[in-house]
């Protein structure tokens, strides 16, 4: 039996799964963000260069759909857990922001955040729903700082949640295919360890049989289960 007050650095992995409950659509499957939206037409750097506007209309809708949601209470006991034992991280595939307005603080967010915009070497914070100016003074677009299809992680991103990886004593994967790489590797760093690795997941996942222990139902409750 898995309980998270007997960990020192329980470490969250978390994906869109995660904000189902804030009623936040996942990005695969039925009713999902890529079953209605070609990612080719609104989530890659082609697609923004071949039309900034449309991609725009795209994240100011995506925009106003977390900006309506509320974090759930899977979001609550990640940062009530934190806020409890200091030694816990999170890292997110998420780019909603759910985690930070639960309250989590230091979540090292792998795709970046659909609340910061960049623009050559700048790269700033944005909460308008819809974006006010979408382009910087300089005339050129700003873009959502959103790691998209084709674009690479940033290394030290990546390499903040390998080491949060190497050093967890137990890892809570909660609400992700497993099928994006390279964030799906990540677990694998854990998993090596032999440490207590927790899959929250209603469905079987390609990396399942990675974990030494398997809850399948929603993330709150399964959550609360570890409490
Ligand atoms: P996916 O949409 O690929 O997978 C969501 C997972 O959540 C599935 O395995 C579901 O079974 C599971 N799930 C559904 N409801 C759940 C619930 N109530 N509680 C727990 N789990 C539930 O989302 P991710 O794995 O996060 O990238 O996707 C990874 C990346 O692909 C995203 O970060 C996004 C996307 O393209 C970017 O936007 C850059």
């Amino acid at each position: 039996m898995i309980r998270l007050a007997d960990f020192e650095r329980p470490l969250f992995f978390t994906g869109a799964g995660l904000s189902v409950e804030s009623g936040i659509p996942t990005y695969r499957g039925a009713g999902g963000v890529w079953e209605e939206y070609d990612y080719e037409s609104y989530a890659c750097q082609r697609a923004f260069d071949a039309d900034p506007e449309k991609v725009w209309d795209f994240h100011d809708l995506r925009r106003a759909k977390v900006a309506e949601a509320e974090p759930n209470e899977g979001h609550r006991i990640i940062a009530e857990t934190q806020a409890r034992c200091p030694g816990t991280r999170i890292v997110t595939q998420n780019i909603d922001g759910l985690h930070q307005r639960a309250g989590a603080t230091d979540v090292v967010e792998l795709h970046g955040s659909l609340w910061r915009l960049r623009h050559k070497r700048e790269t700033i914070e944005n909460f308008e729903v819809p974006l006010g100016a979408r382009r910087h003074a300089d005339g050129g677009y700003w873009r959502p700082a959103i790691v998209w299809f084709e674009d690479a992680l940033d290394p030290l991103v990546l390499q903040a949640a390998a080491n949060a990886l190497q050093e967890c004593d137990l890892l809570v994967s909660i609400g992700t295919s497993g099928v994006v790489y390279p964030a799906a590797e990540l677990p694998r760093i854990a998993v090596r360890r032999a440490i207590p690795c927790v899959e929250i997941n209603p469905e079987e996942t390609p990396v399942s049989r990675w974990y030494t222990h398997a809850l399948r139902g929603p993330a709150s409750e399964m959550l609360r289960s570890l409490i």
